[in-house]
């Protein structure tokens, strides 16, 4: 920078900061005074939210009738309302508050945009294997302007729990196990949601959700009690929330599950301890659906009253579908046993929020019909969920067959290709699950892609995956008996050059509430798969799957397995180009893909046990009957071409900034894109360190015999740790360091931290 540009920059940074000031000084000002106006009640009120008459995500309470709502919108006795969509009942709502109560405070509407509102990206574990953040990040901007369209205000998204339980259903709206990878991901979603400023038009604000341990629930059953020590906590669960307020996320959703015994909603040493003193959150904080009602059954709260009581001395906000702060918080406070104090500042907090989108210049902002109508699958938002489609797809196996070729990618001049499997006919389910905005069935097919691309095609289901209705609220009834249509499937593979099997799970197989205890195949899919093996090998198995599977039989037997997760609206499209070469996958696992269902929670970023190698007969940690190594392991995933890494270089001089530079070649015959992945290890550490962290990752493209040299920084944020007390500390010694394209395989080294 020159002397005169750099002049120009510091006053431009001083004029801005100037600015973004007295911006925040007007606001406040605004919102102290309007604080004066409002009665104990409307304040209450504006803690307040209701489920909004149309979808329902959780359990219904006995007294959600909504008269009683109605009722209380118009007395100014309710601050936002979630699950209404669409621009003229957003309106006829907001309407009924801002022209019939008495302060005419906008509400804020609230909704699940997990993965898009009508138009769907994958579903998130599916699109944190592409490890691309701008890629991601715009997914979710597409996600955020479709919803900003419709009336929506807020998400409740990114879910940024850790979890490394594959039967935990809601695997699928996360970003997988680990933690540097999460908070990244997380990050570019808050960015893409909220963009630089809520009140734009195609900005929402989103949420940081569940507070916290979530993800950890024991046995992967969904509610279930969660017990983890302090250093997970710290190291594990915490830093993609810590890193997502550190960038302006403006609401945080605590959790239904205990964690020392405390239910997130009553718990102050996460509320308030932590996230609102220690990280210095100011947006507010939101209960999950009837979490807080829910103390209840977990034996934390004798009654409805003692669950406001709890909540808002705990530092929980906004009570979502309990309704306790609406019938009991404004005594409490008369009582004294909730201090005016701790409603203000709640209330300070929503207002923010309310503030920030805009909502107080213009209540309907964001209830434009024709804008609407304009925005929702656009061209440019179809690009752009097509895109983070392919990116996250994950080729799993491309073995060479007897002649020297392999399956994948498929010519076009491909001769006869069969397709087997329900889920390849199916345009609902590949929308995968948490997409209540969207309509059913408006996803492309596998044999919609496919089409594109070959007349030669012929398709036979084999075996209904599920029987009887899928949607959000049922519970999807599996398959188990019918063969009915293996026959038909059998005879038809014969006649095939190459037989693409799409099997896996229905996309309302995961998500809230959908824990299994098997990750096979479900259903009568693992003998269909077998069964038409016998009669033709070469098989392309294309899985969709909200969550890891074990597939140990497929893995040995089938040469060319491609995971397409629920790849959202442009599935089948995603799937062909992948198939067809037109892109070539380059997603990598965020998850673990275990052997068997046994070894969870299986996991790269373990400890080392005192006993981790067989140097003995049977007295070593590891399981009689199947290996300790996952089938897949984290970061793994396959191209069409292949990188070779070579010339690890570390500087190691400067302990503030650790230097690792490694050269990437694509040796292969196609262009490709390769995620190039730093893991350390600290050697000896005053507390026990994983065998392997993630601390860096790039994502770039090569042509053939391209070589491209990637530098890593590590800095004491890498290296350091948290101490089982919370303390973040770094210490000097040695690190083992190894970069590669999988958790499993790299060019390693070794530096010194001094
Ligand atoms: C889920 C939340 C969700 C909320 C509202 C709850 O059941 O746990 O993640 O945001 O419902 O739909």
């Amino acid at each position: 920078m020159t002397r005169v540009s750099l002049v120009f920059f510091f006053a431009m940074a001083t004029f801005m900061a100037a600015a973004q000031n007295a911006k925040q000084v007007k606001m406040e000002a605004f919102i102290d005074s309007l604080l004066q106006k409002m009665t104990l009640e409307e304040k209450v009120g504006q803690m307040n939210q209701y489920n909004g008459f149309w979808d329902v995500t959780g359990p219904v309470p006995a007294n959600g009738d909504a008269k009683m709502k109605y009722e209380n919108l118009r007395k100014g006795l309710v601050g936002s309302v979630l699950n209404v969509k669409g621009t003229a009942n957003v309106r006829k709502l907001q309407e009924m508050v801002v022209k019939e109560s008495r302060l005419g405070i906008p509400l804020i509407f609230g909704f699940d945009v997990i993965h898009g509102q009508k138009t769907l990206a994958p579903i998130p574990l599916g699109e944190a294997a592409s490890w691309d953040l701008q890629a991601i990040e715009r997914s979710s901007r597409v996600a955020a302007t479709e919803a900003a369209a419709m009336g929506i205000n807020w998400t409740f998204a990114p879910m940024v729990d850790i979890s490394r339980d594959a039967r935990w259903g809601r695997v699928m709206e996360g970003a997988g196990e680990d933690t540097y990878l999460g908070a990244k991901i997380g990050v570019a979603r808050v960015k893409g949601f909220q963009g630089n400023d809520l009140s734009a038009p195609n900005t929402i604000a989103a949420t940081a959700k569940h507070f916290a341990g979530y993800g950890f629930a024991e046995a992967g059953r969904d509610y279930n009690t969660v017990d983890v020590g302090t250093a997970t906590l710290y190291n594990v669960i915490f830093p993609p929330f810590k890193a997502l307020v550190e960038n302006d996320v403006k609401t945080v959703m605590n959790s239904f599950n205990i964690l020392n015994g405390v239910p997130g909603t009553g718990n102050k040493f996460l509320q308030r301890d932590i996230l609102k003193d220690k990280w210095h959150f100011n947006g507010f904080v939101i209960s999950d659906w009837g979490s807080g009602m829910e103390m209840i059954a977990h034996g934390f709260a004798k009654d409805l009253e003692q669950v406001a009581e709890l909540s808002a001395n705990a530092g929980s906000d906004m009570d979502m579908e309990s309704y306790a702060y609406v019938t009991h918080l404004a005594q409490l406070v008369q009582k004294g046993k909730v201090s005016m104090a701790v409603v203000d500042d709640a209330v300070k907090r929503i207002l923010r929020v309310k503030y920030e989108l805009g909502l107080f210049d213009d209540p309907y902002r964001y209830c434009d019909a024709q804008r609407e109508k304009d925005m929702i699958g656009n061209a440019d938002q179809m690009a752009a969920v097509l895109d983070v489609a392919k990116k996250s797809i994950v080729l799993l196996r491309n073995e060479t067959l007897a002649g020297g070729k392999k399956l994948l990618p498929l010519s076009k001049t491909q001769q006869k290709i069969v397709v087997i499997g329900a889920l390849a006919n199916d345009r609902n389910s590949p929308l995968g699950s948490w997409r209540i905005g969207s309509d059913d069935s408006s996803g492309v097919s596998v044999l919609d892609g496919l089409k594109k691309y070959s007349g030669a095609i012929t398709y036979a289901k084999g075996a209904d995956l599920v029987i009887g209705k899928t949607d959000f609220i049922n519970e999807v009834k599996i398959n188990e008996t019918d063969k009915s249509g293996f026959k038909q499937a059998v005879q038809l593979a014969k006649t095939a050059e190459v037989v693409i099997m799409v099997l896996g799970e229905h996309g309302f197989q995961s998500g809230e509430g959908r824990s299994r205890s098997k990750l096979d195949l479900p259903g009568v899919q693992q003998e269909l798969l077998e069964a038409v093996y016998k009669v033709n090998k070469n098989i392309v198995l294309v899985l969709m799957n909200g969550r890891p599977l074990a597939i140990p039989w497929a893995d040995e037997h089938i040469p060319a397995i491609l995971e397409t997760w629920q790849l959202g609206t442009q599935s089948g499209n995603a799937i062909a180009d992948v198939l067809f070469g037109a892109y070539n996958p380059s997603g990598k696992l965020p998850m673990t893909f275990p052997r068997s269902v046994g070894q969870v929670p299986i996991y790269y970023n373990h400890m080392s046990t005192g006993r981790p190698n067989p140097i003995d007969l049977v007295f070593w940690s590891h399981y009689g009957d199947v290996s300790n190594k996952p089938l897949y392991p984290f970061g793994y995933g396959l191209s069409y071409t292949s990188f070779r890494y070579s010339g690890l270089k570390i500087d190691d001089s400067n302990p503030a900034a650790i230097k690792v530079a490694v050269t990437v070649t694509n040796t292969g015959k196609y262009a490709g894109e390769e995620v190039a992945q730093l893991y350390i290890r600290d050697k000896v550490a005053s507390v026990v360190r994983p065998v392997k962290e993630l601390k860096g990752f790039s994502k770039f493209s090569l042509n053939p015999g391209e070589s491209k040299e990637v530098v890593f920084t590590l800095t004491d944020q890498e290296l350091g740790f948290y101490t089982a007390e919370g303390v973040f500390i770094t210490e000097p010694g040695e690190f083992g360091v190894m970069v590669g394209g999988s958790s499993d395989s790299g060019v390693t080294g070794v530096f010194v931290r001094k």
